[in-house]
């Protein structure tokens, strides 16, 4: 419908209309006066583009070894940036101060990339979730060690709804964030955030996603979106609902003696070791990823338009292949 709306009458182009400055005046309401909103494409870029308004070639990022940036984004940092990320070890998906300060090695050495900055995703590839206390400690962390911090947003609603923060709580000693749209039901509308007094000249964002081709012309079919995102809670909603059935889908699986749950469920998703033989069939019907190929830990995703019926039916499913394989 915003769409639709959207499509009469002609406008201004390139985030000058009138749409993507009241979707800018929507995202400040939620962060902060001081955040800025760029309008691109899709989670990647906005990664990309978040990094690269943080360090500068020789330096490098600090990100958890389970991080999209590390494993799902076919080296576009790296290529893009010429900045090296540097992947570390962590068993919940989160970097803490401790872990970060082991990294932390060789500055001012000019043979050694220089870190410059850590990124974190709020939530977790794994679904866990950062509380405010973690934040403020890594926050904390950041300005003792003149780092910056980016944050992969692509999911952060579903933060917002587990921790029941605000956003600018969640954000607040960020200096860049991804905040994403996609996964949460937009079209093809991520945002990147820049806060104007964290990062050098901040304005040098609307120049480098251009160079990345994620200028789009028609701005307001992605700021009408998130305008409709962002008002009277739909987020909230559409999280909530999220994370309503990943907890329903929790409570199911952990009857089944077969599997085994590896994560907490904290946002919209279930981390759990499924029987080998029986993941092709699963994937037949509901589509996802085996996180680890050699122990079949799984990572099922619950989608904005998830259903009920859907876990039902998943798990009537896994019934027949328990019944199944009892009679081999
Ligand atoms: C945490 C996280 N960041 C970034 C992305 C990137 O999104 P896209 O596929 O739009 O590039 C994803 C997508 O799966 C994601 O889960």
């Amino acid at each position: 419908m915003k769409l639709a709306d959207a499509n009469d009458g002609h406008r201004a182009s390139y985030q000058s209309d009138p749409e993507s400055k009241s979707a800018e005046a929507v995202f400040r309401d939620h962060f902060g006066q001081d955040w800025k909103a760029h309008f691109v494409f899709n989670g990647t870029a906005a990664n990309v583009l978040g990094l690269q308004m943080l360090v500068e070639p020789f330096q490098s990022v600090l990100v958890a070894e389970t991080s999209h940036l590390w494993n799902d984004e076919c080296g576009a940092p790296q290529r893009i940036l010429g900045s090296a990320l540097i992947p570390l070890r962590s068993p919940d998906g989160k970097l803490s101060p401790q872990i970060l300060n082991e990294a932390l090695v060789r500055r001012g050495d000019q043979h050694h990339t220089q870190i410059a900055a850590i990124s974190i995703s709020q939530p977790t590839e794994l679904g866990t979730v950062y509380s405010l206390q973690e934040l403020r400690a890594l926050g904390a962390f950041c300005k003792s060690m003149r780092l910056l911090l980016h944050i992969d947003g692509s999911r952060l609603a579903n933060a917002a709804v587990a921790t029941g923060a605000t956003f600018s709580d969640l954000v607040a000693d960020a200096a860049a964030v991804s905040f994403g749209g996609t996964k949460n039901g937009l079209l093809g509308a991520e945002a990147v955030l820049i806060h104007q007094n964290r990062v050098r000249e901040p304005d040098r964002a609307r120049f480098f996603r251009k160079q990345l081709m994620q200028l789009p012309s028609k701005t307001r079919f992605l700021a009408v979106q998130f305008q409709a995102y962002l008002k009277d809670d739909l987020w909230r909603r559409i999280a909530y609902h999220q994370l309503q059935l990943a907890s329903e889908l929790r409570r199911q699986l952990e009857y089944i003696t077969e599997i085994r749950i590896t994560q907490p469920t904290q946002s919209n998703c279930v981390f759990a070791q499924i029987p080998r033989g029986w993941i092709s069939k699963l994937r037949e019907k509901h589509f996802f990823y085996v996180w680890n190929e050699r122990t079949f830990e799984c990572r099922l995703m619950l989608s904005w338009d998830s259903r009920k019926s859907d876990v039902d039916e998943f798990m009537s499913e896994i019934e027949k292949l328990r019944t199944n394989s009892g009679q081999d």
